[in-house]
């Protein structure tokens, strides 16, 4: 194998979703703060921003989080059930719980049995879940692993690369494709 370049850390494809990630809750936020003016969003947009955040985001990057960062922390000897990756586990827990919540909130919207308040308090309650998560696992928990880790950089980085296989398939660049485009169109409706 081998072929990764000397720039990468144990933490380089984690990192890059990130990015991707953090434009879907600036488009988020940008989608809370119309909704709470009182200005209508089409219901594709907020569809996409859950699909984006149960596929995406939940599903392939805490699955490379749960499947081999963590994993990997724990051989090197940081415990699963207390400390930071305790703290992480349950945050994204509390994300797909969130989650949930804003889909059944959007279900009793669009049936007309509930306000679309209760969908923009879920958007929000993740927007800041995330971005906080986001904030600690770039400048604490992944300094540590790109420290404690470093040895096993490639083979990490291989161990994200088959997860976004498995459970993206062909779709990855779909995904990074809606991000720009949910935040493209959030952008021009501000
Ligand atoms: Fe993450």
């Amino acid at each position: 194998m081998g072929s990764l370049n000397e720039s990468m850390s144990a933490t380089s494809g984690l990192r890059r979703d990130h990015e991707v990630i953090m434009k879907v809750l600036s488009a988020m936020d940008l989608l809370r703060m119309l909704l709470r003016q009182g200005r209508e969003v089409p219901v594709d947009i907020i569809r996409d921003t859950i699909d984006f955040a149960k596929n995406f985001t939940d599903r392939c990057h805490h699955g490379k989080e749960e499947d081999v960062l963590f994993p990997a922390l724990n051989a090197a000897g940081m415990p699963r059930d207390e400390g930071p990756i305790a703290v992480m586990l349950r945050e994204h827990r509390q994300g797909r719980e969130i989650l949930e919540r804003i889909e059944g909130a959007l279900a009793r919207y669009m049936q007309g049995s509930s306000s679309i308040d209760e969908v923009m308090g879920g958007i929000e309650d993740y927007t800041m879940l995330m971005q906080h998560h986001i904030f600690k696992e770039n400048n604490i928990l992944f300094n540590m692993a790109d420290m404690v880790l470093a040895g096993r950089r490639d083979e990490l980085n291989q161990g994200y690369s088959r997860i976004e296989r498995e459970v993206m398939r062909e779709r990855h660049g779909y995904y990074e494709r809606m991000a720009d485009d949910l935040l493209g169109r959030m952008n021009a409706m501000r």
